[in-house]
């Protein structure tokens, strides 16, 4: 069995190491221009060239190697590159958990104040602020997949009120649930913490905008975790100029690396990190891709296949 694996940012010898210690009798190979003609049955990618594609004569799947499969299905002419080759994305693989940690971290940071704290030892100041009442902080998370529903039941067990939005409509302990564009703003009316955890498709680019954020309660929070195209960056300024939002988290953003002097650098509402909300495991996911390959081989079926119609 040949595979082909290419990321352009994350480190590639751990991989070809894991790949090849869960299927041991493949012959696996990095991408290069170079031996862009060697044929091969499967490829593992994060954000591929479509020059990766062109050549291949018989590739069975494509693995992307996260959750969200975007950066794939956004390649050009990808439906003529892959027409019949399903693209497989990661199921959790690890994912969930540290979601589940940021989103909480980032959560209790401004509920509990904790950079006004570190403000205040800063001036050597012993002050108590009052106490958080829960009530006032309805946590709705955008997103109840593999990794949405982990957050919402994270935050959910710290007794916040969480309303969870998905597409479908789902049942979730301790979760007041909603689905489709015609519950949207029933979902977003009382809630103060917006976490965003959706898979970037035609139908949730630029969701996060002036409409959407306008229907929060005033002072909220945003929690982007998710891709920077959800969020209409203009937007967010103008919220929280005018005050209705009070802070915001973004994990995510349209140009990765943030440029140098981009606006939210040095904004002192906003917190950066560098898209590390949740970190794909090498380990584990190449243990998931493996296993999946080894059921397609057997002709067994498997999860995780991308609907294309859908975008995720
Ligand atoms: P998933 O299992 O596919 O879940 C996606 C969820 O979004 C599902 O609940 C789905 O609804 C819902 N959804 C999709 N389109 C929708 C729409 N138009 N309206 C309402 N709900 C919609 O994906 P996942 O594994 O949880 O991952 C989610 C995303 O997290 C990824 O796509 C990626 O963008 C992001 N991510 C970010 C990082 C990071 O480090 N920042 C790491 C991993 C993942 P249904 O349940 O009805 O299908
Ligand atoms: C990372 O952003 C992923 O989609 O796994």
């Amino acid at each position: 069995m040949k595979i082909v694996f290419y990321s352009p940012g994350k480190k590639v010898q751990p991989w070809l190491d894991s790949l090849a210690a869960n299927l041991p009798s493949a012959d696996i190979w990095a991408w290069s221009p170079q031996s862009a003609d060697q044929q091969a049955d499967y490829a593992v990618v994060w954000a591929p060239p479509s020059e990766l594609f062109a050549p291949q004569q018989k590739l069975k799947a494509v693995f992307n190697i996260g959750a969200g499969a975007d950066r794939v299905l956004r390649i050009p002419h990808v439906d003529g590159l892959l027409r019949g080759i399903p693209v497989v994305r990661l199921n959790d693989a690890g994912m969930s958990a540290q979601m589940a940690e940021y989103v909480c971290h980032a959560l209790f940071r401004h509920t509990r104040e904790f950079a006004e704290y570190e403000a205040h030892q800063r001036d050597n100041k012993w002050k108590t602020l009052p106490a958080l009442d829960r009530a006032n902080w309805q946590v709705g998370v955008m997103g109840l997949g593999a990794i949405g529903a982990r957050v919402a039941g994270a935050v959910a067990g710290f007794d916040f009120p969480v309303k969870g939005w998905s597409r479908t409509p789902k049942e979730l302990a301790n979760i007041t649930t909603y689905a489709g564009a015609e519950q949207f703003d029933a979902f977003l009316a009382d809630t103060r913490v917006l976490v965003c955890v959706l898979p970037l498709t035609p139908a949730t680019e630029g969701i996060l905008n002036a409409r959407t954020l306008g229907r929060l309660k005033p002072k909220s929070i945003l929690i982007n975790v998710a891709r920077g195209e959800h969020l209409v960056e203009d937007d967010l300024l103008a919220m929280l100029a005018t005050g209705h939002l009070a802070g915001a988290t973004l994990d995510v953003f349209r140009e990765e690396p943030l440029p140098s002097g981009h606006e939210f650098w040095d904004h002192p509402k906003i917190t950066v990190t560098p898209h590390i909300a949740a970190i794909t495991l090498v380990e584990k996911s190449a243990a998931q891709i493996a296993q999946k390959i080894r059921a397609m081989e057997s002709g067994q079926p498997i999860e995780g296949v991308v609907d294309r119609s859908r975008g995720y």
